[in-house]
């Protein structure tokens, strides 16, 4: 970035322009949307219509009533969940559910959504009604590291799914077959546009993993945060796991990244015996909800088609942001596997090349040196104090691995940053080798 200083040279008062090349850290860290792809018009436009479109109050015809402003049910008050349940069945209309149980929920019942603030309270809320203290949860290496922390405030102990090899995911063959192991009480499983590794598991998989739940009494907790997040539209999209086996699956999601992380509206779907679980919740009952009002806005908005509309653009923009990280990366692909992300937030990238080890220290570099950073494989592993505990292999794998956020930068950033990382992964690479053959 180009930074001008004025200055005023003298008495004439004549200013004089100095150009200063400072470098502005490009971050592909953040897991944000990028500011300029916040709903700010539509949501402006949602409320104007919400204070007009509002009832007058009889009694004193010039008072607005607005929607929302009392205590509500625990489980989110049924107009809102209508509304809810017709955008996600519609939203969900085509995804594949050839292989899901007969039970299937198309469209989706609102008496089998429960409101929340997000995903992370959706979590939160699932552990303290479905958990004791010492109950075990299996987690995918390397996962959304939050939440394990939420996990691990429950007093909850954490084990590792067998994953495979390069970054691919869950090895639900070895899943289903592992016979060693007692059945946790919890999996936790981010079956869409995985965070950090950004693969989807298909359809045939989800359909064994349920039905593996099923059988051992497993409670399957899929955080869809990214299952509407789909960017490229080849294929058909799997059914979110509660389509597969309502009884065991639940499916945790929200409006976080298909509009605005700061709307903090989500839900739960899943069978009638967890919602009367959350129902019964003691704080829900004392308060009245998780936020009706906050509820009542995006029940607004959705009626209105405005977080639609949102929805749609950000696919469009994060399809193209993808592309671009993609095709920037590609002089990497002699060192590195990565592929191009059909959905979500991020790409996954794992270096082959000896001297790319450890991504901490190339972090380090390239902060230093290139002004621009991610997220070391590290950081996403939730197990990466207790190395020696679990299987090596993939603990090395994350270790030579990094995550790229393609949401938060806007396009120029993209190009620009993929070309910083080019450039100093390959001096990087120069350097282990000189330090090698000095050594
Ligand atoms: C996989 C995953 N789950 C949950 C969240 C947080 O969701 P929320 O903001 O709705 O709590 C994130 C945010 O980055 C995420 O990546």
């Amino acid at each position: 970035q180009m930074m001008s200083i004025a200055i005023r040279s003298g008495s004439n008062g004549i200013h004089r322009k100095i150009s200063n090349a400072v470098k502005r850290m490009i971050n592909f860290k953040r897991g944000h949307p990028h500011p300029s792809l916040l709903p700010h018009a539509e949501l402006t436009s949602t409320l104007l219509d919400l204070c007009h479109t509002s009832d007058t109050d009889s009694e004193a015809p010039s008072t607005v009533c607005l929607p929302g402003l009392d205590y509500g049910d625990p489980g989110g008050n049924a107009a809102t969940r209508a509304v809810l349940a017709a955008f996600l069945s519609e939203a969900m209309r085509d995804d594949d559910s050839s292989l899901c149980s007969g039970q299937v929920s198309m469209p989706i019942s609102p008496d089998r959504l429960f409101l929340t603030t997000g995903v992370s309270h959706g979590l939160d809320l699932l552990c303290s009604v479905l958990t004791q203290p010492g109950d075990v949860v299996w987690i995918e290496r390397p996962t959304y590291y939050l939440a394990a922390d939420i996990f691990r405030h429950h007093r909850l102990r954490l084990h590792p799914l067998p994953m495979h090899a390069g970054g691919r995911g869950i090895d639900v063959h070895r899943l289903v077959n592992d016979t060693n192991r007692p059945p946790p009480t919890l999996l936790y499983l981010i079956p869409s546009h995985h965070n950090p590794l950004g693969y989807v598991l298909d359809a045939e998989d989800r359909a064994k993993i349920a039905r593996w739940a099923g059988e051992r009494g497993v409670i399957l907790v899929a955080d869809e945060v990214y299952h509407l997040l789909d960017g490229d539209g080849e294929g058909t999209r799997p059914a979110r796991m509660a389509a597969f086996d309502p009884n065991c699956c639940v499916s945790v999601s929200g409006l976080t990244k298909v509009c605005a992380p700061g709307i903090r509206t989500g839900w739960i779907e899943g069978s009638p015996c967890i919602m009367e679980s959350l129902q019964a919740y003691g704080y829900l009952c004392s308060q009245g909800g998780c936020a009706p009002f906050g509820n009542a806005i995006v029940e607004h908005a959705l009626q209105r088609g405005a977080i639609q509309r949102h929805w749609q653009h950000l696919r469009g923009a994060y399809r193209r942001r993808a592309r671009l990280l993609h095709t920037a990366l590609r002089p990497l692909e002699t060192m590195a596997d990565f592929s191009l992300p059909l959905g979500g937030y991020f790409m996954w990238v794992r270096f082959r090349h000896p001297a790319v080890q450890d991504t901490e220290q190339l972090r380090i570099w390239c902060e230093q040196k290139y002004d621009v950073t991610f997220l070391p494989g590290i950081d996403c592993d939730p197990f990466s104090k207790e190395q020696d505990k679990y299987e090596l292999s993939v603990g090395c794998e994350i270790r030579s691995s990094f995550r790229l956020c393609f949401a938060y930068l806007d396009e120029e950033d993209i190009t620009k940053g993929a070309q910083r990382l080019v450039a100093a992964v390959a001096n990087f690479i120069k350097k282990e080798e000189k330090n090698d053959v000095n050594s």
